[in-house]
């Protein structure tokens, strides 16, 4: 596969076409928002780590049986993937409570869940990407009501894959950012699963292991994400 014209930027990624219309090329950068965009930084080698976490997980996610956007790695910070009509809802599973919840809920950060949180928030960068539910979803026409049967049932999967993948690395997954996308009439998943879209613990010291290092200016955090790597690699 031959990378091509440039398609576009995201604040994470930059997108081109290949010579292969079913399939894109996406580089990982190294720049970093937090807080809807107000915060603004570099985290060297994050687009590495990033890229190389992400191929892992969603790698490891197919071997599972859910089908995801990925095909290969194409460089230390490129991934190749199939081309997503993306579905404009990010849907965030939490099991331990922390960020917006224990602000909108008020629970202690660290709070277990007595039963997992999913949730649905509206991708609209004028909005804000409020949070919305099914109705708006359906109101909306963000997706087919059986296109949100599938990805609830691949979040709910994901979470339980996802958890227990991370405990035996000894990480806690807090809560975690999911996007699906349409690929020839398929519901595959989407953008990435990394230290950006994710929170990880470390289980034993509950150190934060991801971007609210960088939100919460705690430093460490391009330590945190190498370590979220070497951990995935088997080192401990
Ligand atoms: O901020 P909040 O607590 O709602 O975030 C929940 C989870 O979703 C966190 O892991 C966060 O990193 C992720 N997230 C994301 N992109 C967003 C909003 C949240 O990756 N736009």
């Amino acid at each position: 596969v031959q990378k091509r014209d440039f398609l576009y930027e995201g604040k994470a990624k930059r997108i081109y076409q290949t010579d292969d219309e079913n399939l894109v090329w996406i580089e990982y950068k190294d720049e970093a928002t937090a807080f809807d965009g107000l915060k603004k930084g570099v985290i060297s080698g994050k687009g590495y780590y990033n890229n190389q976490i992400s191929a892992i997980l969603f790698a490891w996610l197919e071997e599972k049986g859910i089908p995801t956007h990925f095909v290969e790695l194409a460089g230390e910070r490129e991934m190749i993937v199939k081309r997503l009509e993306i579905i404009p809802v990010e849907v965030v599973a939490r099991n331990v409570a922390a960020g917006s919840l224990s602000k909108r809920l008020g629970l202690e950060e660290g709070t277990p869940l007595q039963r997992p949180v999913l949730e649905f928030y509206y991708k609209c960068d004028e909005l804000h990407d409020p949070m919305i539910n099914e109705y708006h979803i359906a109101t909306l026409e963000l997706a087919t009501s059986e296109q949100m049967d599938i990805i609830k049932k691949r979040a709910w999967e994901i979470n339980e894959l996802l958890t227990g993948y991370f405990k035996e690395k000894g990480i806690i997954l807090v809560d975690f950012k999911l996007e699906f996308g349409i690929h020839q009439g398929e519901v595959l998943l989407g953008d990435e699963i990394s230290p950006d879209t994710c929170r990880f613990w470390d289980a034993e010291s509950r150190e934060k292991l991801d971007k609210d290092r960088f939100r919460r200016d705690l430093g460490g955090v391009e330590e945190a994400y190498r370590e979220i790597l070497n951990r995935l690699k088997g080192g401990r």
